[in-house]
């Protein structure tokens, strides 16, 4: 028997999941135990599989009873993730959560209300705030080597075509739900990583690639955000799901001692020649497969504040519904052809 503290249950088993059960099972905080799934699984396959003993159950409130699970890890289509989420709380279990947290703003706030009621802890899997690239970025704010932040992009191109697993279900509104909400959240959420200000309003723009890959897709796969910070300050964040180029996740944060695009660098801070870039060696977050994502490292700080009995850093719950506040108001300045919308 594993003398690892936290024993996971696992929600859907697509390729999300088989991506989490390698990363919790990597730290030495915790072990996959259980995994629910609609298809038949076979708990004996299913540990020779992952390692460890791993319970096949079939029903979520059977996997949820079990005394022993203590953390669930929601990897299901995103129109489950609001009722399996409350349900989760209710039984007590903290939990990881797979974006998009749902796919309305009422449900998020159930979520986040189920778990502040019930004491249960939440991660929200924007990994890429762990990923080298932001990790790098952050430090570079943090040194001050920008100044004051008064313009930012951070922006997602990556094309969800029929090559991509999760195209089956992401075509659709009901799963799929937006350009913004599918995939360019993590663009939005990195945005308000390095812009960490209250924002005022939002005002978006969508439209959709006349490429045949695209038309099955039931909603506006590219589009543009525009938001306004209280302080002044002002981002931008495309969501291009389709397009047809490498995956690219790309950062321009300009203040007043300099600006980051993407590794490059220039500040007055270090003297350097303004005239050039000065390239600085960092992970890029160059795929949109999770294998260089950091879900092991994200999944370590929550299992580590789950120990300190606190929210944990930079992706929990009210982190989530700060990003997702935002990515409803764009969604509904879309609908309305860029009227700005306030951000409550
Ligand atoms: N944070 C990230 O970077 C990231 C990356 C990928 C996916 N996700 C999220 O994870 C969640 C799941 O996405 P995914 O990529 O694992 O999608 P997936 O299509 O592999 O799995 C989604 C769901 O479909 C089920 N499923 C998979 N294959 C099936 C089959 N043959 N028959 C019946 N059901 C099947 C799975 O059990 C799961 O419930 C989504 O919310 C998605 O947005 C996040």
């Amino acid at each position: 028997m594993s003398t690892k503290k936290y024993n996971v249950g696992i929600i859907g088993y697509g390729w999300a999941a088989t991506a989490h059960i390698d990363a919790i099972n990597k730290t030495s905080q915790a072990q996959v135990t259980a995994i629910y799934s609609s298809r038949p699984l076979d708990s004996a396959a299913l540990s020779a599989k992952h390692g460890g003993q791993i319970k096949a159950y079939q029903s979520v409130e059977a996997l949820l009873a079990d005394p022993d699970i203590h953390v669930v890890d929601i990897t299901s289509y995103p129109s489950q993730h609001c009722a399996q989420a409350v349900a989760a709380a209710k039984a007590k279990k903290h939990i990881i959560l797979e974006k998009p947290m749902a796919n309305s703003l009422a449900e998020v706030m159930q979520i986040f209300e189920a778990a502040e009621k019930n004491g249960v802890k939440g991660c929200v899997c924007f990994e890429l705030r762990f990923s080298g690239q932001m990790l790098s970025t952050q430090a570079i704010i943090d040194q001050g080597l920008l100044g004051e932040i008064h313009y930012g992009e951070v922006d997602y191109y990556h094309g969800i075509g029929p090559w991509y697993g999760q195209y089956r279900w992401n075509i659709g509104k009901k799963d799929g739900g937006s350009a913004l909400l599918t995939a360019g959240c993590h663009a939005l959420d990195g945005l308000l990583m390095c812009m960490p200000g209250e924002v005022d309003s939002v005002m978006s723009l969508s439209t959709k690639s006349k490429s045949a890959y695209f038309t099955p897709y039931e909603y506006d796969t590219s589009a543009v955000t525009i938001v306004k910070f209280k302080n002044g300050a002002v981002g931008k964040c495309a969501a291009i799901v389709d397009c047809l180029q490498p995956y690219y996740y790309r950062t321009h944060l300009m203040g007043s001692h300099g600006s980051l695009l993407d590794n490059k660098l220039h500040s007055e801070k270090l003297k350097s020649d303004k005239t050039k870039w000065s390239t600085l060696s960092m992970k890029m977050c160059d795929s949109g497969d999770v294998n260089d994502h950091p879900y092991q490292s994200q999944f370590e700080a929550f299992f580590e504040a789950l120990a300190q009995g606190q929210d944990m850093p930079l992706t929990s719950f009210r982190d989530g519904l700060r990003t997702f506040k935002v990515i409803f108001a764009a969604d509904q300045s879309a609908a309305n052809g860029g009227q700005p919308v306030k951000v409550a």
